[in-house]
């Protein structure tokens, strides 16, 4: 999952790993942009490297959350092929920068080479990758490219070109980019889904459209915005202050704005990326807990039931 910053990777990473665990998939999320958010989405302590279940639903799948940074990555790396000594003696020196140094895109490549390992060990039925923000994102895919062009032979190598097997082969792998219905993010997802499909050859999933808003009863022959003579029986009715009404005439002129805002977005990215979409609402809600992730992956669920019927 991938998207500009704070557009909602995170929280349409955790949507999408509920959504596959109640149809009784067993779910991974990784976090690998040194972000622990996932885990208290799901009311559970921050994760660490190791994995953690952060939900169990009730006769279906698991959710499992963990972070991977390149340090711990290349630690486990290193104890897993015998070099534990060395892990012992250099884990606070820096070793990681001294390799890093040598060859560009080692560190994502680390990190890409321990998630190739997850797949290939199976497991969990998926893993949902929760990218750093796009700009980085592109370069963390980028990372097996540059390496490969470097290394011409040897253990980066080979790990670069199986790392480079899994993300081409749609099979295994796809990209999946998150975004709101605004202008900037929409262009920036647009960019980032032709360098990811053109330079790195991955495939794309559907776009996640995060914090779409839903549309609104009119009232009759309205067009979403109200005025005051429209309020005025409301008015009586409810008892309510000149402030108040004029209050509510701001609201629902913004909302109408708003939502005519995300038609034209909307359009725009249709247009440009002829991909299927997940709409996921707007919750007004100060932070995303258990309840908030089910709501959303209800509206996963519909979106992707119309994906498929479409496909159909
Ligand atoms: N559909 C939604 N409804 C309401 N609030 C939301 C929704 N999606 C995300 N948020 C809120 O927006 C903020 C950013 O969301 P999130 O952390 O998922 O974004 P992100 O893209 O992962 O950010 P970062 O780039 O910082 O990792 C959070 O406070 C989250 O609670
Ligand atoms: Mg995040």
């Amino acid at each position: 999952m991938a998207g500009k910053g704070g557009v909602g990777k995170t929280t349409a990473s955790a949507t999408l790993a509920l959504a596959a665990a109640r149809t009784g998939l067993t779910v991974l999320v990784v976090e690998v942009a040194g972000r622990l958010d996932s885990g208290p989405m799901f009311g559970a302590d921050p994760q660490g490297y190791d994995e953690q279940t952060v939900c169990r639903v009730a006769s279906a799948g698991t959710v499992r959350c963990r972070c991977i940074t390149p340090d711990a990555a290349l630690l486990d790396w290193l104890s897993s092929h015998g070099f534990t000594r060395i892990v012992r003696r250099m884990s606070r020196s820096g070793l990681l920068e001294i390799v890093a140094t040598a060859t560009p895109g080692v560190k994502e490549l680390l990190v890409l080479g321990k998630l190739k390992h997850l797949e290939q060990s199976r497991v969990a039925d998926l893993i949902i990758v929760d990218a750093p923000a796009a700009g980085h994102a592109l370069n963390f895919l980028r990372a097996p490219l540059a390496v490969r062009n470097t290394a011409r032979t040897g253990v980066l190598r080979r790990q670069a070109t199986e790392v480079l097997e899994m993300l081409t082969d749609s099979e295994r792998c796809r990209a999946l980019l998150v975004t709101i219905a605004e202008e900037t993010p929409i262009k920036e997802l647009v960019e980032t889904a032709f360098a990811v499909e053109d330079e790195v050859g991955l495939a794309l999933g559907p776009v996640v459209v995060n914090s779409a808003l839903g549309a609104i009863d009119t009232l009759e022959g309205g067009d979403g915005g109200l005025d005051r003579d429209q309020l005025d029986v409301a008015a009586l009715a409810n008892e309510l202050t000149p402030q108040e009404l004029d209050d509510l005439v701001t609201a629902a002129n913004f909302r109408r704005d708003r939502m005519a805002l995300q038609v034209d977005q909307l359009d725009s990215l249709a247009q440009q990326l002829p991909l299927a979409q997940i709409r996921l609402p707007h919750l007004f809600t100060t932070s995303i807990g258990l309840a908030e992730l089910n709501t959303l992956a209800d509206a996963a669920d519909s979106s992707i039931e119309e994906i498929s019927v479409l496909g159909d």
